[in-house]
């Protein structure tokens, strides 16, 4: 080893010894007389200090060292005279006796400390530098020890880690595949997984009976903030099992996280079906960590000669406790919020039950103080509460609802990063309608199962098809989700069929796992929690892009290695890929 101790962890216990530390210089701070360096590894921070009197030519030579330079520093602990007791080794320095210069470093684009002053592009494009700072290094420490809890709880459930394979076929799973080339079969291609279902439910066929793999999967969609085109799923299946069972495995395994990394006990995890998720909280993911859930109106606001009710398919309301003394402003500012384009109300309607008893509303002219009295009843609302109602379509009026909550739920306070509250949701439909393609559309995936006291609706009534399909929704993030599964041929072709899938295409495209299903497959389920969303969350982030080493921009780029790039004429025509652009290579 070329050091004897690290950065982080010399105390007053330690006054007196010789030791050698390396690292990098995160500041050089030049007194004349004396000249300090803060010296950084992984684990910490150590004070090196040179004295002008006693060792001047050190002293001289240290000066010259720029930020980032990598050091190896021997010298003797020494209490120090003025302590920082915010630092774990702030009690001491090292008396720096000789050094060397491992390496020297550029001026770095940015500063490395806690909080930089670089921006998101620059950072990535340097981002083993940026990685050098505490909070990205902690973040990445904290994936690690997720990984760990992963496989320590996974693993004491008789679960087996699987390898599947990477260069596959597609999966249907909502999103665009990727897809690489074969040299050696011309003209075809390869899918990255979007997921490794197939293989999971074979490894089930198998006999296996407990799965589970840290994996990544790929697909093309648009980003977001909690979206990446390769993330990473904690992805399981399970044999002769039903969907309680697998309730109770991976609560369970969420449990085992916070109490193993955040050291919180959590109650049971609730439940709720996707049509009340869908009634009370305008979407499938609520955030339950605040009540403030919706009414719908209809009943008791039609019929008064106000069109925008009377004309809407669904009149739906939340009470904002406490804020009946919003401003004009504040309530101006709500309305914007409502009708930017992203959350598309065409307005907002607010009625105030003042402190004092009376009743205000925008709509006065419409509704009399016993008409309000009456809403406020419907809502529960009380003295000081303000409710605020919005009208149309019912799904797009619902899902504008449903920001609006989360926007007071921000407002007031009652979002936590702190607080977590898990949820499941249960019972979602199997199958959507999709306008574009004028066909039924699988929720979860084609290979989960419809209730069995609903597969007599299949052909007669597919949209009231409801699926053992269920998510696990953390705070408003959908963490994971999974189903069980179809393990019959006949009906798996019966789901094909439904999707407009003929025979022959679903021989081709899924052949494999219907002729599986022909040798003893066992009933079986499973579920997938996204990895990074998971750290982001524990780590109080809504970005998992902080939780991923080289994580890609917007654009789907890694600004670093600058890919994608183009490839060159010879690999172009080595597959068999005639070039169709003009860009340059
Ligand atoms: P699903 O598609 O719901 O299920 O994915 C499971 C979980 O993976 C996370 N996730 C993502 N995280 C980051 N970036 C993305 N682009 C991304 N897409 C999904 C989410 C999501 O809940 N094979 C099924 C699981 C099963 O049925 O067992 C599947 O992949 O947290």
């Amino acid at each position: 080893m070329l050091r004897t101790n690290t950065c982080g962890e010399l105390t007053i216990k330690d006054v007196g010894k010789k030791v050698t530390l390396c690292g990098w210089v995160q500041r050089s701070r030049d007194l004349g007389g004396m000249t300090f360096i803060d010296l950084r590894d992984r684990y910490g921070i150590t004070q090196l200090v040179f004295n002008m009197e006693t060792n001047a030519a050190l002293c001289e030579q240290a000066r010259k060292l720029g930020r980032e330079f990598v050091l190896k520093a021997s010298g003797v602990v020494a209490e120090r005279s003025n302590k920082n007791a915010k630092m774990e080794t702030g009690d001491i320095e090292i008396t720096v006796e000789h050094f060397e210069v491992l390496n020297a470093s550029l001026t770095p684009p940015f500063t490395i400390e806690e909080n930089t002053d670089g921006g998101d592009d620059i950072r990535m494009k340097y981002r083993y530098l940026d990685i050098r700072r505490n909070a990205v290094k902690q973040a990445l420490e904290l994936r690690a020890r997720m990984a760990t809890e992963t496989r320590n709880y996974l693993n004491s459930q008789k679960f087996i880690e699987v390898e599947t394979p990477v260069l596959i076929k597609s999966t249907p799973e909502g999103a665009r595949d990727f897809v690489v080339p074969s040299r050696m079969n011309q003209g075809e291609f390869y899918a990255l997984p979007q997921s490794p279902q197939t293989f999971k439910q074979l490894l089930m066929v198998a006999g296996l009976d407990r799965y589970y793999q840290i994996v990544k999967c790929f697909r093309d969609e648009d980003l977001r903030a909690d979206r990446q085109p390769e993330f990473t799923q904690i992805d399981c299946e399970m044999s002769f099992v039903e969907q309680e069972d697998i309730l109770q495995t991976f609560e369970g395994l969420v449990r085992h996280f916070f109490k193993a990394v955040k050291g919180i006990d959590i109650a049971s995890v609730p439940r709720m079906t996707y049509a009340d998720a869908m009634k009370y909280y305008g979407n499938d993911k609520p955030d339950i960590r605040f009540e403030m859930k919706m009414v719908e109106m209809d009943n008791v606001v039609k019929g008064k000669n106000f069109k925008v009710f009377d004309d809407a398919e669904l009149v739906v309301a939340i009470c904002a406790k406490g804020c009946a003394e919003y401003t004009r402003k504040q309530l101006d500012e709500l309305t914007e919020f409502v009708k930017r384009p992203q959350i598309g109300a065409t307005g907002m309607v607010y009625a105030r039950w003042n402190a004092d008893g009376s009743l205000k509303s925008s709509v006065d002219k419409f509704y009399s103080a016993n008409d309000q009295k009456m809403w406020m009843e419907k809502m529960n609302a009380q003295q000081g509460d303000l409710i605020l109602i919005l009208a149309g379509e019912k799904s797009k009026t619902r899902k504008a609802m449903s920001e609006l909550r989360l926007e007071m739920g921000s407002r007031l306070g009652l979002r936590n990063k702190e607080t977590f509250a898990p949820l499941w949701v249960l019972d979602f439909p199997l199958l959507e309608w999709n306008e574009d393609s004028k066909r039924w559309h699988a929720m979860h995936h084609p290979f989960t199962s419809p209730k069995p006291e609903d597969i007599s609706l299949l052909e007669s009534n597919p949209g009231e098809v409801r699926a053992n399909a269920y998510d696990l929704v953390i705070n408003g993030v959908e963490i994971g989700g999974g189903s069980i599964r179809i393990h019959n041929k006949e009906l798996q072709k019966r789901m094909f069929s439904l999707l407009g899938f003929t025979d022959e295409d679903a021989q081709a495209q899924f052949g494999f796992l219907m002729n599986a299903f022909e040798y003893g497959a066992p009933p079986h389920g499973g579920i997938a929690l996204g990895f990074d969303r998971l750290c982001a969350m524990f780590g109080g982030s809504d970005s998992i892009r902080d939780y991923i080493a080289f994580p890609k921009n917007n654009a789907g780029r890694d600004v670093m290695i600058d890919s994608p790039s183009k490839i060159s004429d010879e690999q172009l025509k080595e597959l068999g890929i005639t070039r169709t652009d003009t860009g340059k290579n």
